[in-house]
């Protein structure tokens, strides 16, 4: 663990349109991404479309095979979906209305005829895989497999029954913050007494501890009352995290929307004897922590661009987490140099 300063990136590396870009493409191109729950693509033809780091994808069920495609038209790059889920029986251009087969081939180009060959215009894939009934993407197959990528949550995930939770709200929150600046924030705990006073009445955060465990973190803290801390809550770099309790789970998935924005999405799951109130109170807590660091990595955004901003130190005792995110952004970085 270090403290030296550095190691921590400019201020600029938080406002750059350039450094922006070399993060979506080195970074967030690459990694796995979560975008939704399989369940989503429950019946065929059904779709889930997003963009993920500035990348518009689409993920389909095709007869039951879970497929992934850019969501750009290989005519003159229209949309092939709108944002958000539907059912299709083949993806229809809304520009000039070329129509593909949920496998990606090209069925008919409206108008063209001998002019082009279909199978050099199918639509361009990306990868889809599931874990335990979450939905992942990654645009670039340079990572490894998911559940090589998710081995450290799937072993700190293995007591919690998942599978018997249905996903019961969604909601997307969007932040005039870099997405370095929320992700440093979530990896320690050193800021609870100040920014999270509620949570500060539950949770000894002078003992807050992260783990680091390859390119994952395992966080826990104790509980004031001395009560058993029951859940475990578990980050993988660099934008997915999984909150886990006995009878409910919180899923978070985050990634840049601009150079100084981050839209944080939310899908909140319990099990079925849930009581409705107990549920919506866990909701409201995870949404006010929310928008405490929602705050709080604004300000900071905002002193970031003001110019004034230096280079800052970490601490050895509460931040080895923050430390480790800007390593793996710096690694991610030199990788896409080379
Ligand atoms: S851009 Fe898709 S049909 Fe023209
Ligand atoms: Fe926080």
């Amino acid at each position: 663990m270090t403290t030296d300063a550095s190691a921590v990136p400019e201020a600029r590396a938080y406002t750059d349109t350039e450094r922006y870009e070399t993060e979506r493409w080195a970074i967030f191109a690459r990694q796995w991404m979560a975008i939704g729950t399989v369940d989503q693509l429950g019946t065929p033809g059904a779709y889930l479309s997003a963009w993920v780091a500035g990348y518009p994808l689409v993920v389909v069920n095709d007869g039951g095979i879970l497929r992934a495609f850019q969501n750009v038209c290989r005519h003159r790059s229209g949309p092939l979906v709108a944002e958000g889920s539907g059912t299709c029986g083949r993806f229809v251009c809304r520009y000039h209305g070329w129509a593909y087969a949920l496998d990606g081939r090209l069925s008919s180009a409206r108008d063209f005829g001998a002019e082009i060959e279909p199978a050099d215009f199918a639509l361009l894939p990306a990868r889809v895989a599931a874990w335990r009934g979450l939905l992942f993407v990654a645009l670039e197959p340079t990572e490894p497999d998911l559940e090589v990528w998710l081995a450290s949550v799937t072993e700190h995930s293995s007591s919690f029954p998942m599978e018997s939770f249905e996903v019961t709200h969604r909601s997307s929150h969007d932040m005039a913050a870099n997405w370095k600046v929320y992700a440093e924030n979530y990896q320690e705990g050193y800021h609870i007494p100040l920014v999270h006073p509620g949570l500060n009445r539950q949770i000894d955060a002078a003992d807050y501890a992260v783990v680091i465990d390859g390119s994952a973190t395992v966080h826990t803290a104790p509980t004031r009352d001395g009560s058993a801390t029951v859940g475990a809550w578990l980050w993988r770099f660099p934008g997915f995290a999984l909150n886990l309790y006995p009878s409910g789970m919180c899923i978070e998935s985050y990634w840049p929307t601009g150079p100084t924005s981050t839209r944080v999405e939310y899908t909140f799951c319990f099990s079925p004897d849930t009581p409705a109130e107990e549920a919506e109170m866990a909701v409201a807590s995870s949404v006010d922590i929310l928008n405490e660091d929602r705050v709080i990595c604004e300000a900071v955004q905002r002193n970031l661009a003001s110019g004034l901003a230096r280079p800052g130190v970490l601490s050895p005792r509460h931040e080895s987490g923050v430390a480790l995110v800007q390593r793996l952004i710096a690694d991610a970085i030199r990788e896409h140099r080379r």
